[in-house]
């Protein structure tokens, strides 16, 4: 603990990830590394092979032949409800009872000495189905009169209908937009260990324990203080580890209690990628209306969503996508509808943007339209549509912190856009096999739960009398940096070095009922949390060292290392020593809830979001029109996170969700067989982007001008997931390469993702 002459680790410096030395060179603990209590054993669980089907016959003899085996767990052997919903819909159950709903659904857990054993076991249970007919695209299913998995939604402003009518120029199109798998490096995994009576420890990589806590709980039949949940870290969760991670936990929570013995669960890559849900596709169908100047007059469109067998998240998910549909954009009058559909497919889930990017890059689809239309840059119709304060969103919430016109002129200038546009046009005019695209775009994204109870937060402080502080608050840390931003705000708060700081692993049994690490909101809500209980402490001890050093307490300051008091500098830990041999109190719990939000989703009007996170970006690209293949040559980005926390981590989240949004719109697909079966379940055959696949030069700026308008931590603005929307200007920018076959005359209106062999077909359809 140094901290008397330079504090390292405050605020706005770049103090490096808390475990990145652990993370580079493997020290950093995660579930699987966790020393394995006596006598574990291992689940595993059986899916089923049928896309929809009544369940005729389970027949497990020879799996409990298998050496090693324990036994079987089915939906009879459940003490508690047989259902892991996230939203009280009851249609998520652990395992699958008299019907299977899609290819891959949970059906039984064999439990066995071995996690190998409990694997081949498993294959060779013998289960019988009646098949049903199945649905696997939302357009199919509601072609078959599928129902909605949750009540759908309408945003409305004006009269869409009335303005479309009127429009000197209208555009109809349909856009399909894929889904995307989470390939979180680490997979899913839970450790439970039983304890004495109803108790169980259960160690896994979630990003929100408090709702596993409650789900054991409810699976178990027992109250929610007989479980605890502890997570130290995530490989990786993006979305894809906030409800799915239920399902493992509660199956290593039952056999834990019934073998009283360990029980880890760990899937294959194949069965994480078959069995838990994904990012949305959808199907839109847009119309957009506009003047010949290109200014938006009307928009209206529909979603339809594949949200698989189940609620899960869609509801909220399908909400945040109408939510974004406008992106940066003024639309005057407009309406948009949510249709989130049910289909024989794994239920869908949170990622990254949960929803947003599949509005967004509609807005941008649109955008292009119109440039196409009347043979303009699309960069022109972005700007002319952009926002102005005061205007209102589809949802009535005034935009009041636009800073786009900013972004754009920087950017702009910064990356030489208009020469460079020109340079591309050049090229493409000489006809040659490789053509190139160049596009800016921007994003503007929401930032609170919209459901706004779970825009609250808790944590806990403990300073030792050593002087040596323990920190722990309710959000989860998967690589973003929560931890390391949260123990800045720690320090600064006491003037201490962050080597005094402690983060512990985030448990229950600290801070109850939190929410999920989500909707980038980690670090505004558990850095005010972490504040107050920190503001608390230091209220006690400014009381304390008025008295004891006899200063007028609003002189008492907390300086590097040191407490001033009456021309007096105490060094941090003689007043800590001090504090606690007169009886001070030195730990404090903290709260904080995100003021000035409401939303009313009947009326479909409100303040969802406490304010608006922006960025944009221009990529350049080289598309190979022989094969289809592209590179990404160039891409510049300025993006908004306010008064950063820490400008380092904040440019390793913008890379790394750029990349990612890159991939989803490029070269990661998810493909079903005809019988529903997810063929897309590895490496082999699911691509994520390599680090050869970034861009050739990737230059990446903060808005470091920037500053919430809002009282939220230290200024700063949330950056987990609004930079993912960034990469749409790679698939922005294939189209335009792939609309030079036909000289610009129309959009390439490339589906998305486009990968080479989607590229190819649309260079060969504009030269045919
Ligand atoms: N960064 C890393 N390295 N790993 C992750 O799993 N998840 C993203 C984002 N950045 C993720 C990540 C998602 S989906 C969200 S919502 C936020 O981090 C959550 O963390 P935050 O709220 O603390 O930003
Ligand atoms: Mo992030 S999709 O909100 O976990």
């Amino acid at each position: 603990m140094k901290d008397d002459t330079t504090i390292r680790g405050l605020a706005h410096s770049e103090t490096a990830h808390d475990s990145a030395i652990k993370h580079v060179t493997g020290r950093a603990d995660y579930t699987d590394d966790l020393p394995e209590p006596q006598g574990l054993i291992h689940a595993y669980l059986g899916l089923s092979e049928c896309a929809h089907g009544r369940i005729t016959g389970m027949d497990f003899t020879d799996t409990l032949a298998h050496p090693g085996v324990l036994g079987v767990l089915t939906a009879a052997d459940l003490p508690g409800v047989n259902d892991v919903s996230p939203n009280g819909k009851h249609d998520d159950p652990v395992f699958a009872q008299d019907h299977v709903l899609f290819w891959g659904q949970p059906v039984f857990a064999v439990v066995a000495e071995s996690r190998d054993q409990a694997r081949r076991a498993a294959q060779k249970a013998q289960i019988e189905y009646e098949a049903l007919p199945f649905a696997l695209d939302p357009i199919a299913a509601r072609d078959a009169g599928h129902d909605y998995v949750t009540d759908p939604l309408t945003l409305r402003r004006g009269d869409a209908r009335a303005a479309m009518a009127t429009a000197p120029r209208r555009i109809k199109g349909r856009f399909g937009i894929g889904g995307q798998d989470h390939f979180y490096l680490e997979g899913q995994i839970a450790m439970a260990v039983p304890g004495e009576d109803e108790d169980v420890v259960i160690n896994v990589s979630t990003q929100h324990p408090s709702e596993v806590q409650h789900m054991v709980a409810h699976v178990l039949d027992v109250p929610s203080h007989s479980v605890v949940v502890n997570v130290r870290r995530m490989g990786g969760g993006f979305g894809g580890k906030e409800t799915q991670m239920n399902l493992f936990a509660c199956v290593a929570a039952v056999a834990a209690k019934r073998w009283n013995r360990a029980v880890k669960i760990r899937p294959d890559r194949d069965d994480d990628m078959i069995a838990t849900g994904k990012r949305h596709d959808f199907v839109v169908d847009y119309e957009v209306g506009f003047d010949d100047d290109g200014h938006i007059l009307a928009v209206d469109g529909d979603w339809y969503a594949r949200c698989g067998f189940s609620a899960d998240l869609s509801g909220p998910v399908t909400d945040r996508a109408l939510f974004h549909a406008d992106n940066a954009y003024f639309y005057p009058d407009v309406e948009l509808r949510s249709h989130p559909l049910r289909t024989h497919t794994v239920s869908n889930t949170a990622f990254r943007g949960f929803g947003g990017p599949q509005g967004v890059i509609v807005a941008e689809r649109m955008i292009e339209e119109i440039a196409y239309a009347l043979g303009r840059d699309p960069y022109e119709i972005r700007r002319k549509n952009l926002y102005r304060n005061g205007q209102l969103t589809p949802y009535h919430q005034p935009v009041e912190d636009q800073i786009l016109p900013r972004i754009f002129q920087e950017l702009e200038t910064d990356c030489d856009y208009h020469a460079r546009r020109q340079a591309v046009l050049d090229w493409n005019a000489k006809a040659g096999v490789i053509r190139k695209g160049i596009a800016l775009t921007p994003v503007k994204f929401g930032i609170s739960f919209t459901a706004t109870w779970f825009n609250q937060a808790g944590s806990l402080i403990h300073v030792y009398s050593d002087g040596s502080i323990s920190l722990n608050h309710g959000g989860t840390e998967m690589g973003q940096g929560l931890n390391t931003k949260v123990a800045q705000i720690v320090a600064e708060a006491f003037q201490c070095d962050i080597s005094r700081i402690k983060i512990t692993r985030t448990t229950t049994e600290k801070v109850p009922n939190t929410s999920a690490t989500a909707a980038s909101s980690g670090s505004d809500l558990n850095g005010m949390a972490a504040l107050d209980a920190a503001e608390q402490i230091k209220a006690r001890l400014i009381d304390f060292v008025a008295e004891r050093w006899q200063a007028p307490r609003d002189e008492v300051r907390f300086i590097p290392g040191h407490i001033r008091a009456g021309g007096q500098d105490v060094p941090f830990d003689e007043v800590i020593a001090a504090a606690y041999m007169a009886r001070i109190h030195l730990s404090a719990a903290g709260f904080y809830k995100t003021p000035k939000i409401h939303w009313d989703r009947a009326t479909g009007r409100g303040r969802p979001f406490y304010y608006f996170a922006y960025g944009a970006a221009v990529s350049e690209v080289s598309v190979d029109t022989l094969t289809g293949e592209y590179v990404i040559d160039r891409t510049d980005v300025i993006h908004d996170v306010g008064r950063s926390l820490n400008p380092a981590i904040d440019k390793g989240q913008i890379e790394g969700a750029f990349v990612q949004g890159a991939g989803w719109l490029t070269c990661e697909e998810l493909w079903w067989d005809d019988k529903g079966q997810l063929r897309t379940h590895a490496p082999s055959t699911y691509k994520i982007p390599l680090a050869s696949d970034r861009p050739r030069v990737f230059n990446v700026k903060l808005a470091d001008w920037s500053e919430n308008a809002e009282r939220t931590i230290k200024r700063s603005k949330a950056v987990g997931e609004p930079p993912f929307m960034l990469g749409i200007s790679v698939f922005e920018a294939i189209n335009m390469a792939v609309a030079s076959i036909g000289d610009y005359r129309e959009p390439a209106r490339l589906d998305a993702p486009a990968t080479p062999e989607r590229v190819l077909m649309a260079v060969n359809r504009l030269r045919g």
